[in-house]
């Protein structure tokens, strides 16, 4: 976490509550996942709904799926008859990911898709409205001009973790994810088929309009 914990606590306390289902699939991603902390969580799930609603997208891609709560934040906005197509390489979250799909209403409207994102997106043949990039930060670079050609005008990207736990702004940081996610930061900042900000929500959310 980027800001100072009292911050934090204060905004999570003038946060709207999530859903009860919401609630239930945190503390159980807590008690049976070895990574819990990769869940989006309250605070940033409830952005992520947010911008959702904001956009009404028709169409949402999600890479890293986990146990599906930034899945079912982002499903709130969608529009009627929309889908929201989410990829994860791991089908050990499988599970818990049903079991609150179909407790919140949505499930009709998601479709899980395991593999490798880097083979699964080339083969996609939709057009997303709204893209969240939450897997495998060594390859934020390639993600951006794999899902570029899928986005409409006005679209969306958001991307998680831009500020890696402050390790973007320390030169001395030499592992892989540091490197791809400053490249990745350049680029979005400096790309003209985009405008972009990072927000510095939790670890850093970027936010791109697709022109
Ligand atoms: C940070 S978690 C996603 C959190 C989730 N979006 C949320 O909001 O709670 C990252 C997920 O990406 C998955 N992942 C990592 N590398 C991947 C890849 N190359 N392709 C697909 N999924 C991947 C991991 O299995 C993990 O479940």
């Amino acid at each position: 976490m980027i800001i100072n914990e009292q911050i934090q606590n204060y905004l999570e306390r003038l946060t709207p509550p999530a859903p009860d289902y919401l609630n239930a699939l945190e503390r159980e991603t807590y008690q049976k996942t070895v990574l819990p902390q990769m869940i989006s969580g309250h605070y940033q799930g409830r952005l992520l709904s947010l911008l959702s609603r904001i956009k009404q997208p028709e169409k949402i891609l999600e890479i890293g799926t986990f146990t599906g709560y930034g899945t079912l934040c982002l499903a709130e906005g969608l529009q009627t008859g929309g889908q929201l197509i989410t990829i994860d390489k791991n089908d050990e979250f499988r599970a818990l990911q049903n079991k609150y799909f179909e407790l919140s209403g949505y499930r009709s409207q998601i479709k899980q898709i395991l593999g490798n994102a880097r083979d699964i997106i080339p083969s996609l043949n939709d057009k997303f409205d709204l893209v969240f990039l939450d897997a495998d930060k060594r390859y934020y670079p390639e993600y951006f001009e794999m899902i570029l050609p899928k986005m409409k005008k006005g679209g969306i990207i958001l991307s998680d973790n831009v500020l890696w736990y402050g390790k973007v702004i320390d030169n001395q940081a030499r592992d892989a994810e540091t490197q791809a996610i400053k490249k990745y930061n350049e680029i979005l900042a400096q790309d003209n088929r985009v405008a972009a900000v990072i927000l510095p929500v939790r670890d850093g959310l970027s936010l791109a309009v697709v022109k």
